[in-house]
């Protein structure tokens, strides 16, 4: 069969990777893709959020399947557009994907249908919210309620703080429209954990952990990025913590969307905290994680073809997922100034080093070809992934890795996984 994939990051690369791994698979075309994802499917210079091009592609090249990696396209409804036109296509409706698209939404949904999460309270005018703030307690947290490429979120530890955060979310408008409305929440403590699932509208199946390092630099410092690297599995997702949101949790938000009318099918990520009172939302998408799931799918046994279909035709309850029991650790190679200012265009040396090496995976993000070299063309340029027996030989492994590529303004953490060290 023939796939389309719609996206370019790390997890587009992830996807294309293990998508290339089944049988069932003749031909992948990713729009618009990068210089690593080139090597696995012809990529097409269409953007992600130009639906009638792409459904045009589609059925030009008889697609029989095509997979959204992305937020933007799927808030936006390329579903829709898909599933109109007779193609088929894996991940949520835009009425669906509604739960990553509008935080007041998804806040409102799991206070109707008692799924744990922050208490808050939505606000339309900055003049509410300003009001609102003068009784609360602090720290205190703000979100966009739109998009805002994950950096919609402000921890406000003063009144001060927040009513600076209110009004560069809402009047200034850093995040657009997106700011329109904000969310103010109860700021909560604990360890996050990342949990990825696959859903036909009612059944859902649990992925393994994962956790992120949203902070750019080391120590959980500096401004809130994409993600800097995982490490999967988490040590802190225990067998009760699991047993928890089994049953407080996740069926419960496959069954709220769907008697809101609102079937889910596709991805649904839920971000964890782990507090004092127990597992709660902090937010959820409607997407693989990046750089989630390069470190959960290179683990993943099962092809994926088999899933996304299983998904579209309402029979994951025939499908059993397995993960090797092992870990992998993902350590995120930038550009130097990211997520602020950075420059592009540095040739990347190294690919080779990651020839024949099984376990080793380099999951490009922000490259481009330029002639015959491979340049940075983003923040995040490269996902170097290792996986090892247990999360301390992985974190070693991916580390080691890193020592084989090079470019210019190369940056990373260096504490990607420490977590671990605590478990
Ligand atoms: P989100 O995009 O909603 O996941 O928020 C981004 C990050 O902000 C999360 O990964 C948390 O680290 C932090 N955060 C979000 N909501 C809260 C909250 N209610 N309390 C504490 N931290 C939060
Ligand atoms: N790594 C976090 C996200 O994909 O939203």
């Amino acid at each position: 069969m023939k796939v389309l994939i719609v996206g370019s990051g790390g997890r587009e690369h992830a996807i294309a990777w293990k998508v290339a791994q089944s049988p069932k698979v003749e031909k992948i075309y990713c729009a618009p893709g990068n210089a690593g994802i080139s090597q696995l499917a012809e990529c097409v210079d269409i953007q992600a959020m130009e639906f009638d091009k792409l459904v045009a592609f589609a059925k030009e090249k008889d697609i029989d399947l095509t997979v959204i990696g992305m937020d933007d396209p799927l808030v936006g409804g390329i579903v829709d557009a898909f599933e109109t036109e007779g193609l088929r296509v894996f991940g949520p409706r835009k009425n669906a994907a509604i739960l990553e698209g509008s935080k007041a939404f998804s806040k409102d949904l799991m206070k109707k249908y008692q799924i744990p999460s922050a208490a808050y309270e939505t606000f339309e005018t900055a003049e509410d919210a300003l009001n609102y703030l003068e009784t609360s307690k602090y720290p205190i947290v703000l979100k966009a309620d739109g998009l805002a490429l994950g950096k919609g979120v402000l921890i406000c530890n003063t009144k001060e703080e927040a009513k600076e955060g209110v009004k560069t979310l809402m009047l200034d408008k850093q995040f657009g429209s997106a700011g329109d409305r904000i969310v103010i929440e109860e700021f909560m403590t604990g360890r996050e954990v990342s949990v990825l699932s696959y859903v036909d509208g009612k059944t859902i199946k649990i992925m393994t952990s994962a956790q992120d390092h949203k902070r750019a630099k080391d120590g959980d410092q500096g401004l809130n990025t994409g993600g800097m690297g995982t490490f999967s599995p988490s040590p802190f997702y225990t067998a009760e913590v699991d047993a928890f949101c089994k049953e407080h949790i996740y069926q419960k938000t496959v069954d709220a969307m769907a008697a809101e009318g609102r079937p889910f099918k596709g991805i649904i990520f839920f971000g964890l905290m782990l507090t004092p009172e127990g597992p709660k939302v902090l937010e959820y998408n409607a997407r693989f994680g990046d750089p989630e799931a390069q470190v959960v799918l290179p683990r993943m046994k099962n092809d994926i073809i088999d899933v996304f279909q299983a998904c579209i035709d309402g029979t994951l309850d025939q499908i059993e997922l397995q993960f090797e029991d092992n870990a992998a650790v993902c350590v995120v190679l930038a550009s130097d100034g990211y997520p602020e200012h950075y420059e592009k265009g540095y040739k990347i040396t190294g690919f080779e080093n990651f020839d024949g090496k099984d376990g080793y995976y380099v999951f490009h993000a922000g490259t481009k070809w330029n002639g015959d070299d491979i340049v940075t063309n983003g923040g995040r340029v490269l996902g170097v992934v290792a996986k090892g027996d247990d999360l301390k030989k992985a974190r070693a492994n991916a580390y080691e890795a890193t020592e084989w590529i090079h470019f210019g303004n190369k940056y990373m953490r260096h504490d990607i996984g420490k977590a671990i060290d605590e478990a």
